[in-house]
């Protein structure tokens, strides 16, 4: 099968596309034919292999799992003897999380793994982006912060992948929600339900005279100190990016009791099954037509270097994915 492969840590050159053998599932794996895969982020931190900490989990010297990519879409083309889940011809979507390895023509998964049905109204180029910025969000809205009716939420870099997703989750559960993102955003982040929008490049929004509930900074940019003052009294920062500020702040919070609070997670290192309880959980909202993932650019699996330099800019809107399927 065609794979990018990256044998190296390093720059968008490291990616090379290779012919490699296909593996055949195991008693209680799944192979997938894979149609789309995601584009995130994060996959531009794994190829670089910082902040070096991650390398922990992803390979101290070089990539553990050299083919990159962790979401997909696609199709069940062989299931192993002991697999009661899926059969052949069954369209799925999920997570490799560590296990890597959806930017090829092919992926194994555990049959218990990160993996569900694909709905028939969801399309695979937005299947395949579910385990990025829709599992984040509802993990930092509903799991972490317990996001009520009624509350006020503030979503920094809402035009982003997680951004776009926590608008959406957070008006589903009924919040009023303000949206922090470039101007040129505003108007698609109102058809996604925005209730008010600020344009960070002209406004701060930390000197806002507005209390928030939660304040979601989706791209990690601000910091617990800055908006600590536009929190509610039992309001919460959340942020998305590790940091050795948000880390100490979490700490800190939790110690003292506080009862304005700082909050970090990595998503992707929860458990399978937990990470499967919350897809099924994103599925019923976009069963309800509530939840739309805004899709900026589509590569080839043969562009995947040039698919990274544009993430690299840090200017994507919504998701970007890697069409492995022609
Ligand atoms: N902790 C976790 O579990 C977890 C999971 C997934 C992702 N992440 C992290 O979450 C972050 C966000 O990822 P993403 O894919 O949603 O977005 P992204 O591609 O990293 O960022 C895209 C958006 O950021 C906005 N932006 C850039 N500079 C900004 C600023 N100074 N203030 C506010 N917005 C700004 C841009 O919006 P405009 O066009 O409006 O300027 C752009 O739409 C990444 O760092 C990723 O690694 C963490």
């Amino acid at each position: 099968m065609k794979a990018m492969v990256a044998s190296s840590y390093g720059g968008p050159e490291v990616f090379q596309l290779r012919h490699v053998p296909i593996s055949h599932p195991e008693k209680d794996e799944v192979l997938v034919k894979v149609h789309v895969a995601s584009l995130t982020t994060a996959d531009t931190m794994m190829r670089v292999g910082k902040p070096y900490i991650g390398r922990l989990f992803t390979g101290i010297r070089k990539p553990k799992h050299p083919i990159p990519g962790t979401g997909f879409s696609g199709v069940v083309v062989a299931v192993g003897e002991n697999v009661t889940r899926f059969v052949e011809g069954d369209e799925v979507f999920g997570e490799t999380t560590l296990g890597f390895s959806t930017h090829a023509e092919y992926v194994l998964l555990p049959e218990n793994g990160v993996i569900q049905h694909k709905p028939e109204n969801l399309p695979h180029e937005e299947a395949a982006s579910y385990g990025d910025g829709v599992l984040t969000a509802y993990n930092f809205l509903i799991e972490i912060a317990n996001l009520t009716p009624g509350q006020r939420v503030l979503i920094n870099g809402a035009a982003g992948a997680v951004g776009s997703a926590g608008l959406q989750i957070a008006k589903h559960f009924g919040a009023h929600v303000t949206a922090v993102a470039s101007a040129h955003n505003h108007g698609k982040l109102t058809q996604l339900g925005a209730d008010a929008c600020i344009d960070y490049q002209t406004q701060d929004f930390t000197e806002s005279n507005q209390l928030f509930d939660v304040v979601f900074d989706a791209v990690g940019k601000s910091s617990y100190a800055k908006c600590k003052s536009i929190l509610t009294p039992n309001g919460i920062y959340l942020s998305t990016v590790l940091k050795a500020s948000i880390l100490w702040d979490s700490f800190i919070t939790a110690l003292t009791q506080s009862t304005k609070r700082a909050a970090f997670a990595a998503t992707g290192l929860r458990k399978d099954h937990e990470l499967n309880e919350m897809l099924s959980e994103v599925i019923k909202i976009q069963q309800k037509g509530a939840l739309h993932l805004p899709i900026d650019r589509q590569y080839p699996l043969e562009k995947l270097a040039e698919a990274h330099g544009y993430l690299s800019t840090g200017k994507k809107k919504g998701n970007v994915i890697l069409r492995v399927e022609s």
